[in-house]
């Protein structure tokens, strides 16, 4: 408390009569890259004590949910929910509560710290993972991702696994995260879904060739990115990664097995 007390931030927010100094993260992660806009259904995760519910009804003026393991004191305009986000029946109350699908989920919930950073960075990423999860099942197409995230070995796979899931991924801290601090923000923009997995394989023939060179393929609609292979071929692919809204497949075998 001692440090909080001299923060600029902690007094900013109490002058302001925002609930918490996170407040000021959301306003400018928002600022910079305008994932709430006017009229949007917004979930908050984590949402306890209602910084960020405070700032997303602000900017948003539609439908705020907001979810904690505590009582959130009540904020005009926004529905609250008691419950652990990493449990699967909360889902359904989301879903209740929304009414309908969300055009932003955003996430700050993070552990109660033990000071053991590997248990802790391991904890964050565990509930950023059920953020995702959350965030995939609720989101409208082309919605907005923010989730926070300690840093550690996990950090890229874990920025990975946003990435297979929205056309544009960055990781981001705002100038009101304190300096020393090792959270970070994952930013996920537009939200796509794939009919297609890492792993799965198909028979497809190239219908065209990518600025990159790469042979392009369709499945339902969605582009596969095949490097190595031209125009007309006939090709055996294997999916090996999906990111930014399009896969890329590696050619198994050339000519496909009615040939
Ligand atoms: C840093 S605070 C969030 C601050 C909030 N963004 C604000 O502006 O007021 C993190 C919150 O995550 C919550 N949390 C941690 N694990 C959770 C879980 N499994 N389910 C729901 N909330 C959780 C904690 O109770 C805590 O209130």
């Amino acid at each position: 408390m001692a440090r909080e007390r001299k923060d600029y931030f902690y007094r900013k927010a109490k002058s302001e009569g925002y609930r918490a100094r996170s407040a000021f993260k959301l306003q400018q992660i928002n600022k910079r890259f305008r994932l709430i806009k006017r009229g949007d259904a917004v979930l908050d995760l984590g949402a306890a004590p209602g910084g960020w519910l405070q700032v997303a009804k602000e900017i948003s003026g539609g439908p705020v949910v907001g979810v904690d393991l505590l009582t959130i004191e009540p904020i005009d305009g926004v529905t609250t929910i008691k419950a652990d986000i990493t449990a699967a029946k909360t889902l359904d109350l989301i879903r209740e509560a929304l009414g309908g699908q969300a055009d932003v989920v955003i996430c700050d919930a993070a552990p109660n710290l033990s000071g053991n950073w590997t248990l802790d960075h391991a904890r964050s990423i565990d509930l950023s993972q059920s953020a995702l999860k959350v965030a995939k099942e609720v989101l409208k197409p082309d919605g907005n991702f923010l989730v926070k995230v300690f840093q550690g070995d996990a950090f890229m796979d874990y920025l990975s696994d946003v990435r297979e899931n929205f056309w544009k991924t960055q990781a981001h801290s705002p100038a009101a995260s304190r300096k020393e601090s090792a959270e970070m923000y994952v930013v996920g923009q537009g939200i796509f879904r794939s009919p297609v997995k890492i792993g799965d394989v198909f028979d497809l023939e190239i219908v065209g060739i990518g600025n990159s060179g790469d042979g392009v393929a369709n499945v339902e609609g969605f582009k596969v990115f095949v490097p190595g292979a031209a125009v007309g071929d006939k090709v055996h692919v294997k999916i090996k990664s999906i990111r930014s809204g399009h896969a890329v497949g590696v050619v198994e075998a050339v000519g496909t097995p009615s040939d």
